[in-house]
């Protein structure tokens, strides 16, 4: 086994070579739902990010517009557009990361549950998609609800016979830049240098932020951790709130997918000691599937870690998150059998 400072030098040996031949490292990347609310600024802050080459936008609607648009940017990426669904096999052809964002959004008074009806559908056909045209990418799955959409994934790929544990992850990092947001402001420190582990899921309880492992190190009183606790469990809901039935959390989303794309492709690059949260295929819990820190490598998910020493509020929340998370897991694994 090599160690750390080896995998670093190997990586950096890797990006002089890729200099040395005239180009920087390029992945190939595909977006679908990509002129949508979040498409669309996931979209632009792709093109922006050094590590991308090609850009494949697919919509079923409105891509041709948004491709055009981006495609004037003076970046690297090469874009191009691919519209409703006999161009989906073309743009999944030879991607090496796809990103899902496709599907509808709550509007006030629903939960992502009730997005189910509509979402599993859609995420079953882009799953038989990448099952066939790039059955090795890295999948980066956004639509909700996150709980049972990756489910359906696995499932589909599983029927496929092309199921690769490591390469299948829900996107849960929003619910991260949410809780070291609201903590910082709670510190009185630069969000930029709080890191909490966001685990368990991605709708209400199953949403477990361990504010016991924040770092830096520090306490927080009673008040202050039901306080934080239930922002970060219903950042989504105050969002959708607030925008009155136009959608839910579309940018904040975006640049939460961006950098964990970017994670994604350091990994799959070589960088050493990539760690984010995300909801992937797990061990750590009795579950099938569970959020936790994941160290992320040229194979999609390396490691996945253990939940660590959690205090009486946290066990407590786990409790409430696993039984909430089995309902949501079965009745993905159930729609994707049918
Ligand atoms: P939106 O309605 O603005 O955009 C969705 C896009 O998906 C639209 O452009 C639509 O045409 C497209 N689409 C629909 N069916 C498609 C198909 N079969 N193939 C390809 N594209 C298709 O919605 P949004 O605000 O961008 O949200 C998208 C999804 O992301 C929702 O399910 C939302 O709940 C979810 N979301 C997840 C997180 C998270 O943290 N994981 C955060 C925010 C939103
Ligand atoms: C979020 O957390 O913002 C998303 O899951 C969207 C939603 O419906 O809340």
């Amino acid at each position: 086994p090599i160690n750390q400072q080896q995998q670093v030098e190997e990586g950096n040996l890797w990006r002089s070579d890729c200099r040395a031949k005239g180009g920087s490292p390029g992945f190939k990347v595909a977006i679908l739902g990509a002129a949508g609310g979040i498409g669309q600024p996931l979209a632009m802050l792709m093109k922006m990010n050094p590590l991308v080459a090609v850009l494949h936008l697919y919509d079923v609607v409105n891509s041709p517009g948004v491709t055009a648009d981006i495609s004037h940017m003076d970046t690297g990426a090469v874009v191009r557009g691919f519209l409703g669904q006999n161009q989906l096999e073309d743009a999944l052809t030879g991607m090496d990361l796809v990103i899902i964002p496709a599907g509808v959004p709550r509007k006030p008074g629903m939960t992502r549950d009730d997005l189910f009806n509509i979402n599993a559908g859609i995420v079953k056909t882009i799953s038989e998609g990448i099952a066939k045209c790039c059955p090795k990418a890295i999948v980066n799955l956004i639509s909700n609800p996150v709980n049972s959409t990756v489910p359906i994934a696995a499932e589909v790929f599983k029927k496929a016979g092309t199921y690769d544990p490591r390469r299948l992850l829900g996107v849960t990092m929003l619910d991260v830049v949410r809780a070291n947001t609201f903590v910082a402001e709670v510190l009185g420190l630069d969000p930029r240098e709080v890191s909490i582990p966001v685990v368990g899921g991605h709708a209400g309880v199953t949403i477990l932020p361990l504010l016991s492992q924040v770092k830096p190190a520090c306490s927080f009183t009673k008040e202050e951790t039901e306080y934080l606790t239930s922002r970060i469990q219903n950042g989504g809901t105050e969002v959708v709130e607030a925008k009155a039935g136009a959608g839910s959390a579309t940018l904040s989303m975006a640049y939460a997918a961006v950098k964990f794309a970017d994670a994604c492709l350091r990994g799959l690059r070589g960088d050493a000691g990539v760690v984010e949260c995300a909801f992937v295929p797990s061990q750590v819990t009795e579950l099938p599937f569970f959020a936790s820190r994941v160290r992320l490598g040229r194979s999609g998910v390396e490691e996945i870690y253990p939940l660590g020493p959690l205090n009486e509020y946290e066990r407590v929340g786990l409790e409430k998150a696993k039984k909430e998370l089995g309902g949501s897991i079965e009745k993905g694994v159930s729609f994707a059998k049918k």
